[in-house]
């Protein structure tokens, strides 16, 4: 039987079936497949594959005219009967060739030279996401927004504690191609700049930035934080501490090994010291000199600001002159033990010759000194009046 006629025929009874282009492919497929769909159309229930009378007559009725609802999209060759171009004229629905190479005798093949491809176009499955002949989606998609990803992939976002929007509000093909790409996980641009896309403030501050840490200088965002939904604040990967130790191990082991450890470095709270992305301040500290550390330590610092006499390097804020932020083998965080870390400053043979030293040469010098501040230029704490 010549293949045009029999389409035109099933243009025509198509047509009769509704305007609704779902009924249409139901009732299609129940034809063909011999499988009643739940609710048939009665004129059509009795119709099996093998009924091909049926077929001739329908070629009777008239050509298929694209329906006047305004969500109606006919795919060209179908619209204008072509069915040959794609259908084998012996076996009516048949293929004339196999999918996806079928669609490349008219559309350029988006699939060969990408390096990343989505597993049911790379299989030829078009249409489980395009109806080939009509749909009441643009580009003949069966279903929009998340509800084409979810038939095949579980909800990306669900009961996470944060939530990325364009994620949750089902805008998969801002950052997803749905065909394929030059990138990891079908991303429509690489990690960083893709972030960017939206976030431009962020790009804007980044880029103005003294220090910028190395991960989010090089667009890595996807090592930190997750981009659909995650369990931790702010969409991260893991929480805190632990997230900075996926590549800080050595910061990690360090303070695990060491005699005195700093407590916010060893309870992980690596944020309350450092930003993630980028800082004014070296070292991506949060704030400068002391008043990072007056953050926690206001005590000290009433103490400092109201005493008379001021060490001069803790009066000037430079608390890592004698102390570590992380750990030390020292009591009280220090850099070297109580005498040497002095002797950074103080000749040791200047202070043979004070007098007040006379007799104590051995002794830890903050036995007598306020290492921070004193009531006296000596910096004597109290119980050591100067002799
Ligand atoms: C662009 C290619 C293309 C054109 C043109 C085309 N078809 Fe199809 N047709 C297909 C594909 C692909 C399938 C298989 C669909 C599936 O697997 O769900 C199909 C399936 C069918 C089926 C089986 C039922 C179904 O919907 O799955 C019928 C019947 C059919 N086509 C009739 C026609 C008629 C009649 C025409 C011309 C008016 C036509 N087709 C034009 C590609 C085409
Ligand atoms: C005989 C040629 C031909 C074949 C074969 C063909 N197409 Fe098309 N297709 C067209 C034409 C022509 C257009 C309209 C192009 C345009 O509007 O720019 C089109 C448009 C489309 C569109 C976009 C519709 C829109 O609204 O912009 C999709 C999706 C599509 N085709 C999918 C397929 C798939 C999937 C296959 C394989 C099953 C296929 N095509 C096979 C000719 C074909
Ligand atoms: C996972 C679902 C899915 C599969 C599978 C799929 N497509 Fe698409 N396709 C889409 C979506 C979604 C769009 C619309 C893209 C947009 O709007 O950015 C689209 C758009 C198109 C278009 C028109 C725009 C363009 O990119 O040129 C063509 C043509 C097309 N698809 C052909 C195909 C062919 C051929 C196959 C099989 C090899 C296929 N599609 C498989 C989802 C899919
Ligand atoms: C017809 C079923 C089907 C549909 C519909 C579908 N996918 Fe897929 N997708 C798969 C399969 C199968 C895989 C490969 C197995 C896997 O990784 O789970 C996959 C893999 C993926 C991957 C991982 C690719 C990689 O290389 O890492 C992404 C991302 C993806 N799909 C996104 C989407 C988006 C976005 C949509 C909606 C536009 C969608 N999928 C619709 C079946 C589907
Ligand atoms: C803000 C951008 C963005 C949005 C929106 C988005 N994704 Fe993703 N998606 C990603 C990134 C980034 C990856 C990780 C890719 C990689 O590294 O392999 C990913 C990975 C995936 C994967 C691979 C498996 C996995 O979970 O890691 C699937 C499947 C997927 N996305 C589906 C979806 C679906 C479905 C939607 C819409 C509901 C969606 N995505 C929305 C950015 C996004
Ligand atoms: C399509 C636009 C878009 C893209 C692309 C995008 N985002 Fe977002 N993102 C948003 C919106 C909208 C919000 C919510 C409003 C806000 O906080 O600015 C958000 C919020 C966030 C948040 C804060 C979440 C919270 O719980 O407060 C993080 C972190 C984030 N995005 C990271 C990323 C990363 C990483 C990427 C790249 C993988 C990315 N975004 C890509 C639009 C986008
Ligand atoms: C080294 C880990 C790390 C990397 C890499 C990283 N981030 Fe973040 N990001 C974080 C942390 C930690 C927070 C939470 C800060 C907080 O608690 O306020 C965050 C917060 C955010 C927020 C929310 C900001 C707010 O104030 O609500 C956005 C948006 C964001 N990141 C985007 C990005 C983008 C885009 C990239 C890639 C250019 C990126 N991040 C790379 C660790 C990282
Ligand atoms: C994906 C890997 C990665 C993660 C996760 C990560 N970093 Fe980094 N970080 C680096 C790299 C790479 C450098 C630069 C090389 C170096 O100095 O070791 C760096 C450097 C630093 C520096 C020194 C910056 C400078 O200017 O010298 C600090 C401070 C820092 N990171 C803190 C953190 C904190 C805090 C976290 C957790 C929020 C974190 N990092 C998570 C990779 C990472
Ligand atoms: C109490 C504040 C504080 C906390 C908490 C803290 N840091 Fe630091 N960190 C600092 C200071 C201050 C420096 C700069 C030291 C210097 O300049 O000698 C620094 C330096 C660094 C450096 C750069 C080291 C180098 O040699 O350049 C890295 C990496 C780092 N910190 C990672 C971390 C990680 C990971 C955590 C959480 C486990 C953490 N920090 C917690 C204050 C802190
Ligand atoms: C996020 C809060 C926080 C910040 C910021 C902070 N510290 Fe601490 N620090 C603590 C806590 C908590 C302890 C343990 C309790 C205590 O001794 O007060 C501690 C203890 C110390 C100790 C005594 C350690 C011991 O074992 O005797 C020193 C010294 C110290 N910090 C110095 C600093 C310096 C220097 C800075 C600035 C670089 C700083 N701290 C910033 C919270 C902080
Ligand atoms: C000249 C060296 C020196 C400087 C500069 C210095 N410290 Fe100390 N700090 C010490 C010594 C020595 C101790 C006593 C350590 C011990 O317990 O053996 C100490 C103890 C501490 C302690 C724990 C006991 C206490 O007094 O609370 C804190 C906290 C502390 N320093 C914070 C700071 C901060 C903050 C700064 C910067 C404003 C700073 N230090 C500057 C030498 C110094
Ligand atoms: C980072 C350098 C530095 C370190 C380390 C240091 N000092 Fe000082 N110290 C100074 C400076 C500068 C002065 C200001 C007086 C001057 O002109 O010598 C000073 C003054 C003093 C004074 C007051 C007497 C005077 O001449 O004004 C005493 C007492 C003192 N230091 C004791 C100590 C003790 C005890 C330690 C060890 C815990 C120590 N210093 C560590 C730099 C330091
Ligand atoms: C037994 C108590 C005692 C010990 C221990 C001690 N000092 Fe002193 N120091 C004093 C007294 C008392 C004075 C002031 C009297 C004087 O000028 O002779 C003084 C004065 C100083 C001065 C000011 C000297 C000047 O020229 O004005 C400095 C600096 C100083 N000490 C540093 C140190 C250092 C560093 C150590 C540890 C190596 C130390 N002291 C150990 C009691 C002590």
């Amino acid at each position: 039987m010549p293949l045009l006629p029999l389409a035109i025929g099933w243009g025509g009874v198509l047509l009769t079936v509704g305007c609704n282009s779902a009924t249409k492919r139901k009732w299609l497929t129940t034809f063909f497949d011999g499988v009643p769909s739940e609710h048939p159309p009665t004129n059509v229930v009795t119709a099996t594959a093998a009924d091909t009378n049926l077929v001739a007559g329908a070629a009777q009725k008239p050509a298929p005219v694209a329906p006047s609802e305004p969500n109606y999209f006919g795919h060209q060759p179908f619209s204008q009967e072509k069915c040959s171009s794609c259908h084998d004229s012996q076996f009516g629905q048949g293929m004339k060739k196999p999918l996806p190479g079928l669609c490349w005798d008219c559309h350029k093949d988006f699939l060969a030279s990408a390096k990343v491809k989505h597993q049911p176009a790379e299989n030829g499955e078009c249409a489980s996401c395009h109806d080939p002949h009509q749909a009441s989606n643009k580009e003949l998609l069966r279903k929009t927004g998340k509800d084409l990803c979810l038939d095949c992939h579980e909800a990306p976002v669900d009961k996470g504690k944060s939530r990325h929007q364009p994620a949750e509000n089902g805008e998969c093909l801002t950052c997803h191609n749905p065909h394929a790409s030059g990138q990891k996980g079908l991303l429509v641009k690489p990690d960083g700049k893709l972030c960017f896309d939206c976030h431009d403030t962020f790009e804007k501050q980044l880029q103005a930035a003294k220090a910028k840490h190395l991960p989010v200088e090089n667009g890595e965002c996807a090592s930190c934080h997750r981009p659909h939904e995650s369990d931790q604040k702010k969409l991260l990967a893991k929480p805190d501490g632990k997230l900075c130790a996926e590549c800080h191990e050595d910061v990690q082991k360090q303070v695990a090994a060491a005699k005195v450890k700093h407590q916010p470095v060893e309870n992980g709270e690596c944020a309350s010291c450092h930003k993630p992305h980028q800082s004014e301040n070296k070292k991506l500290l949060t704030k400068a000199g002391d008043k990072l550390c007056y953050e926690c330590h206001d005590q000290l610092q009433q103490q400092i600001t109201k005493a008379a006499y001021k060490h001069d390097p803790a009066g000037n804020g430079d608390c890592l002159a004698c102390h570590t932020a992380h750990q030390s083998s020292e009591p009280g965080l220090l850099l070297k033990d109580r005498r040497q870390v002095c002797f950074e400053c103080h000749e040791e043979k200047d202070m043979l010759v004070v007098k007040g030293h006379t007799g104590a040469p051995q002794k830890p010098c903050i036995e007598c000194h306020d290492p921070h501040a004193g009531g006296d230029r000596n910096l004597l704490k109290p119980d050591k009046p100067a002799n």
